[in-house]
């Protein structure tokens, strides 16, 4: 009997209505989300799939009783007139971001906009400068960079933070994945400058930029890098089209982003970085790994093992010290009393729901949240200063430095 009584204080609880753009890949993770939420994390306030948007009026309807959201519109600035729409969260590809990121916040609601925040620093600026501007009307902006929302990156946060690594020394950062290899994979909105800014870099180097930063807890203040397009000619994609799935057509035209981009870096510290983001790894599917040394020990990331840390405390004596497994799945480790017994863990998609309670929390608190757009484009900087280390031969490029919230 006691679910009728929790279901009645969930119902008194003042609503924040949600209205999503988008309806694929990562419309179906925020989808799972805002669902979510609210069913896991005791919140101030109750998320409302009020409605969701999408251009084909049939899928956007079928796409919205898969994904449990009460209405569709067929148009994203429709969505912004609806009173029942609070918060407007962009799930679409980068070109259309800006756009619906500075119209949404002049419409008063608050926003959550998917990693890159935008195709170009010019557009990252305008955004962030609109943040701060809505911010002090109580509006609030964040960048959905989901891999810090992991028990175990957000673990890894608090132990650089507690000076666990003490002075760090070096952040090595690959992400890969192996989705392009074949040249017959056609030419989807992701292999587009226009569309999507940049390629690999803008894709996968954005989250490993973001969560090299956030882990160091500095910025980055300058790269060496060298980018290449290996299939430069990819069939048209006939049919529905996501950025990852397609069938191809007879025609043929011009790939425009980068296949792979590898880079170095060097934080503010001092501190230095590597990083490899690529769709030409075969056999890797979604591979993000990082490391951190620091003078008194080190830290290790596999997304592929993502319930769990290994650690390598420095400071022990030789004899016994080495890596060691930390399973973080324990009630006192982040976001995790709220789920299952030690030992029971989580997965991709449970980042996507720990987003959405950091959003809600922070929009009950009024309190900034992390990552903000200035965080957004701080990573903008850094993937437009790769893309013109790369076309100077990899000559040392400085990075406008600002500061990073963490
Ligand atoms: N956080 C992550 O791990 C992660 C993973 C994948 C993608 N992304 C990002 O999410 C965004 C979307 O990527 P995706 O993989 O979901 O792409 P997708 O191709 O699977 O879906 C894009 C959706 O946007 C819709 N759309 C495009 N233009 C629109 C418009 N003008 N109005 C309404 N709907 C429109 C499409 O119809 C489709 O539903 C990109 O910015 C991408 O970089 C993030």
């Amino acid at each position: 009997m006691a679910q009728p009584q929790a279901d009645a204080a969930e119902a008194d609880k003042p609503a924040l209505g949600v209205g999503m753009v988008g309806y694929a890949f990562m419309g179906a993770a925020h989808s799972q989300g805002w669902r979510t939420v609210g069913r896991v994390f005791d919140l101030p306030r109750r998320p409302v799939l009020a409605a969701i948007c999408g251009r084909d009026p049939g899928a956007v309807r079928a796409a919205a009783d898969r994904h449990g959201w009460a209405a569709a519109e067929t148009d994203w600035r429709a969505l912004l007139e609806r009173d029942d729409v609070d918060l407007v969260d962009i799930c679409t590809p980068g070109d259309s971001h800006a756009e619906i990121a500075l119209a949404a916040l002049a419409a008063g609601k608050h926003v959550l906009c998917e990693k890159p925040l935008a195709n170009t620093v010019e557009e990252a600026e305008a955004m962030t400068a609109a943040a701060e501007e809505a911010a002090r009307r109580g509006q609030l902006a964040m960048v959905g960079f989901n891999y810090r929302r992991l028990p175990a990156t957000a673990l890894a946060r608090s132990m650089v933070a507690e000076g666990r690594l003490g002075t760090l020394r070096h952040v090595r950062v690959t992400y890969l994945q192996d989705w392009l290899v074949d040249p017959e994979f056609p030419l989807t909105w992701r292999l587009r400058k226009e569309a999507a800014g940049s390629g690999a870099l803008g894709d996968l180097g954005a989250h490993i930029v973001d969560l090299a930063q956030y882990l160091a807890g500095e910025p980055l203040a300058g790269v060496s890098a060298l980018t290449e397009t290996f299939v430069r000619e990819r069939p048209l994609p006939g049919g529905p089209t996501s950025g990852l799935t397609a069938t191809a057509t007879a025609g043929a035209g011009q790939v425009t982003v980068d296949d792979a981009a590898v880079f170095t870096g060097r934080f503010t510290s001092g501190a230095l970085a590597s990083f490899e983001a690529t769709r030409y790894a075969t056999g890797r599917k979604n591979a993000l790994r990082i490391e951190l040394n620091g003078e008194r020990g080190s830290l290790a990331f596999d997304l592929e093992r993502l319930n769990e840390l290994a650690y390598h405390d420095g400071t022990e004596p030789g004899t016994h010290a080495g890596f060691r497994r930390i399973l973080v799945t324990e009630p006192d480790h982040p976001y995790l009393d709220a789920w299952w017994p030690p030992g029971h863990g989580l997965g991709y998609e449970h980042s996507f729901v720990h987003q959405a309670r950091d959003l809600v929390l922070a929009i009950a608190q009024g309190s900034r949240p992390r990552p903000s757009f200035a965080d957004g484009l701080q990573v903008q900087r850094v993937l437009a200063a790769v893309e013109e280390s790369a076309e100077k031969n990899s000559a040392y490029t400085p990075i406008a430095v600002s500061s990073i919230s963490v």
